[in-house]
């Protein structure tokens, strides 16, 4: 892992350029680089900009056409941050990846401040458990929602479920909620309230299997010796590839768990990591 950050003494912290080339610009801070495949990056947040933790924007790079080159992202960091964090996959020949993969601190991206998602308390009903999970870069939103003081306040506990093929790739995660227990401003909130289970599925590990059947055979609550789900108490939130999101939702349904959204809060919803992939 190589990390790039700008500390407040660094010089080049008070040299960043104010945005200025691209529309909508805003600049990196920080760049780190978790496998050959998957980084995050910290980037200037618009003064204007504000957004329920959860949510996703539209994001990129100037295409070589001269038009810009937009995915959308989740918004990883909290909303109390003074700064946005994003976390990427390296798509082989991805349009944008191919070339955000290689930004540096100072460099330019482009962010359309419209924040938008389903991942957000305000879809979900009263509850005392919340679950979230992901599958691969789906972990964004919840990192986003793990640093976000209203989660503990909503719910008695949290339980963050993680699954990758290889153990590296849970590095992200698996050092984000680490750092949780020590942050100045929710370490307490989180002492024994946010259970973390990851798992990987291609490579041996202390807990394994996929979690649709982790939640369908019982064995994540055996092992966090927790209660099983119950319409009543729990609540989810879900943010993987399209296969992944279908065959959860119905180990959701038949724990009597229902669909929500922004208009509607039920007991769980959903937002795709990715598009792009056959069902
Ligand atoms: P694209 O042409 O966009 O994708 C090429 C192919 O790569 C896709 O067909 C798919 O098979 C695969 N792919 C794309 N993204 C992923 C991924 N994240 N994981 C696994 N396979 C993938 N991506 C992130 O890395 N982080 C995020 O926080 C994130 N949030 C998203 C939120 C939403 C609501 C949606 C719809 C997508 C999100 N994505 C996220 C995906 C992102 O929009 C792009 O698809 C991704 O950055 C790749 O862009 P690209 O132009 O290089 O390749
Ligand atoms: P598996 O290795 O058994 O396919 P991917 O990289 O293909 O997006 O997968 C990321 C993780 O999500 C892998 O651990 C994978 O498990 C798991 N996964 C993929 N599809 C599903 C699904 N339909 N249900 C549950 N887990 C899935």
């Amino acid at each position: 892992m190589t990390e790039i950050a700008l500390t407040q003494d660094s010089p080049a912290a008070a040299n960043i350029p104010a945005p200025k080339h691209l529309p909508d610009a805003q600049t990196v801070t920080a760049v780190t680089h978790w496998t050959d495949a998957l980084f995050s990056f910290r980037v200037s947040r618009p003064q204007s900009l504000r957004f329920r933790s959860g949510e996703f924007v539209m994001i990129g790079l100037m295409g070589d056409n001269g038009k810009p080159l937009l995915r959308a992202y989740s918004i990883a960091s909290p909303s109390w941050d003074d700064e946005l964090e994003f976390y990427s996959i390296k798509v082989p020949d991805g349009p944008l990846t191919s070339k955000l993969q290689h930004i540096k601190v100072g460099d330019e991206i482009i962010l359309r401040p419209k924040p938008v998602g389903t991942l957000v308390h305000d879809a979900l009903l009263p509850g005392k458990r919340v679950w979230f999970l992901a599958t691969g870069t789906g972990i964004a939103p919840f990192a986003s929602l793990m640093r976000d003081p209203e989660t503990y306040e909503k719910y008695d506990q949290v339980i963050m479920m993680h699954t990758c093929r290889t153990a590296e790739e849970l590095t992200y995660g698996r050092e984000l909620i680490e750092g949780l227990k020590n942050d100045e401003l929710i370490g307490e909130m989180v002492e024994g309230k946010l259970l973390y289970y990851p798992t990987t599925t291609r490579e041996p590990s202390e807990h394994m299997g996929r979690i649709t059947d982790n939640l369908s055979s019982g064995k994540v609550f055996a092992d966090l010796g927790i209660e099983p789900m119950t319409a009543e108490g729990d609540r989810a939130m879900v943010c993987g590839s399209l296969a992944f999101n279908k065959d959860v939702m119905a180990v959701l349904e038949s724990y009597g768990l229902r669909e929500g959204a922004n208009s509607e809060p039920r007991e769980y919803v959903v937002e795709k990591a990715f598009v792009g992939e056959g069902v």
